[in-house]
């Protein structure tokens, strides 16, 4: 299996609070893995801590990051900068807050381009065609682009470098239903032409669901299940509320008998649970049913993992 990026055991938090927990991922080279959560459950950190640019109050308590065979977390800020923007691509939600209002799309291009080769003008020329947008684009300002086009010059931007893995966060979020189709379709076939790993994040469980090799679902800065859509059902109670299987158990008073222990160490969904027992008031592993997909859940994670 050729994998990308692994992460393994990663918990990040910011002074006391915890942000990541346990994070066990990879993706394989030419693999779309999204990541889907609600708003706050980490999804971004996770984002961050892989090209380390976390919030200065943050700390990565343990684990590893390996991408490429090395280690990412020890890497100096020099040597992540060899990687950062060129061997991992990003996309992020709002690309109008990343380009710079005085600039031209062609000045956007040159900068994001790290080796200043001679036949630079052929390069993007082509980065352009690659996200199909013309070569005059080049001689515009972002305010002349509608969202839909300031992605699609992110996304040249991000290609540039001819990166192996592309983190994409939220990256149609802003964008109407139509432009969203469009840049999916330009970000799947980017994906397999280049064999680009790509961690495409979204708290759209639909969206994901049609262009997600794998998809990981993210509750409380955990992992609570990996699954391949194509050919498995997920078995995760909180996935089952996502994609509306099952729904939410409403009463919440069951916190109020437990202890501090209880609730720091049992699953971070068990509140909200409507298939939890007494026995997910005990911290749980993540459950790899199969090399690629799992589950942390008490109920489906034993009884299935091999
Ligand atoms: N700079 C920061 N300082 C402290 N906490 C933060 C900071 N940024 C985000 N958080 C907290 O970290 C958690 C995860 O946030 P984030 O990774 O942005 O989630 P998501 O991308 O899934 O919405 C949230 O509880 C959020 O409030
Ligand atoms: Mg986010």
């Amino acid at each position: 299996m050729n994998k990308i990026i692994e992460i393994k055991n990663l918990s990040v938090c910011a002074i006391t609070k915890s942000i990541l927990n346990d994070i066990n991922l990879f993706i394989k080279r030419g693999e779309i893995f999204c990541l889907v959560g609600e708003s706050g459950s980490g999804k971004t950190t996770l984002a961050l801590s892989i090209i380390k640019l976390l919030p200065k109050n943050f700390k990565i308590i343990s684990g590893q990051i390996i991408f490429e065979n090395q280690d990412i977390l020890k890497m100096s800020e020099s040597e992540i900068r060899t990687i950062r923007g060129r061997k991992i691509g990003m996309i992020f939600q709002d690309p109008g807050a990343y380009l710079d209002p005085l600039f031209t799309i062609g000045v956007h291009l040159q900068e994001a381009l790290h080796n200043k080769i001679v036949d630079y003008k052929k390069f993007i020329e082509r980065a352009l065609e690659e996200v199909e947008l013309e070569p005059d684009i080049q001689n515009t300002y972002p305010h002349q682009l509608s969202g839909g086009q300031q992605q699609r010059v992110m996304i040249a931007m991000a290609l540039i470098n001819k990166p192996s893995l592309i983190i994409a966060d939220e990256p149609t979020t802003a964008l109407d239903v139509l432009t969203t189709q469009q840049i999916i379709k330009l970000l799947n076939s980017l994906a397999a032409r280049y064999n680009i790993g790509m961690l495409f994040i979204t708290h759209d469980i639909a969206l994901a669901m049609k262009i997600g090799k794998r998809i990981g679902i993210m509750y409380g800065g955990y992992i609570l299940e990996i699954f391949n859509p194509a050919t498995q059902v997920p078995i995760h109670p909180y996935t089952k509320i996502l994609t509306g299987q099952i729904e939410e158990k409403t009463e919440t008073s069951a916190l109020t008998t437990l202890n501090q222990k209880e609730i720091t160490e049992m699953c971070p969904f068990f509140e909200k649970c409507p298939e939890r027992k007494i026995e997910c008031r005990t911290k749980l592993p993540f459950y790899w049913k199969d090399n690629e997909t799992g589950n942390r859940c008490i109920k489906y994670g034993r009884n299935s993992a091999m």
